[in-house]
């Protein structure tokens, strides 16, 4: 498949382990991943994840996007121990939103965040991009300081406690 394939997978430093595209059935290994989670979502949901959470995740779209326009990455090392979601083409052409990022309490604070980062930032700009885009709760610093970190900056879209950051596609920092 060529590189700026949209279907090929964004690609780790293999000592980290491997990206791979999730399918449903890959849904009972990503709740159990959620399980392991539960201080996200504790933090973000104020309650455990429910028991349908990555069906939930699965299929969670804005209004009007197609499902098709989302994928859904998972790094194995060698079990699952994070996922990335992606919507292509949102808000605007040329703009990609990692809609999720949750790595397993066990492999955090390791760089493992920004090495997916970076190459969810190399695939989608192969691919097209031009910006990469997060929304963070502020009731998650710890998340905020990691996308500044990697050179997000806000945008001026704050609203019922969140915040949107951007920064230009294919940027090392
Ligand atoms: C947030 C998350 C994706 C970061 O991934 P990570 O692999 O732990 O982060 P990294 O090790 O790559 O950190 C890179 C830099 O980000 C900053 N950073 C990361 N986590 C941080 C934290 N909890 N508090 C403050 N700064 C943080 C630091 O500057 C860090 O660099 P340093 O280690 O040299 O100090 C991960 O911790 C996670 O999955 N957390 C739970 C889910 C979550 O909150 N997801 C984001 C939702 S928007």
């Amino acid at each position: 498949m060529p590189r700026d394939d949209p279907r090929a997978v964004p690609e780790v430093d293999p000592a980290l382990g491997r990206l791979r595209e999730l399918a449903r059935e890959d849904l009972p290994e990503l709740q159990a991943l959620f399980e392991r989670c539960g201080d996200y979502f504790a933090l973000h949901e104020g309650r455990p994840p429910a028991p349908d959470e990555a069906e939930a995740d699965w299929d969670l779209m804005p209004a009007g996007k197609p499902r098709e326009e989302k994928q859904a990455f998972g790094l194995y090392a060698p079990g699952l121990v994070a996922v990335v979601d992606v919507l292509r083409d949102w808000r605007r052409p040329g703009t990609w939103t990692i809609a999720l990022l949750l790595l397993d309490p066990a492999v955090r604070g390791r760089g493992a965040g920004t090495q997916i980062v970076e190459a969810v930032d190399a695939w989608a700009a192969a691919a097209g991009a031009d910006t990469l885009r997060v929304v963070v709760k502020l009731v998650n610093p710890g998340a905020l300081a990691f996308w500044q970190a990697l050179g997000f900056r806000d945008t001026p879209l704050h609203y019922e406690g969140l915040v949107a950051l951007e920064r230009p596609a294919r940027t090392i920092v």
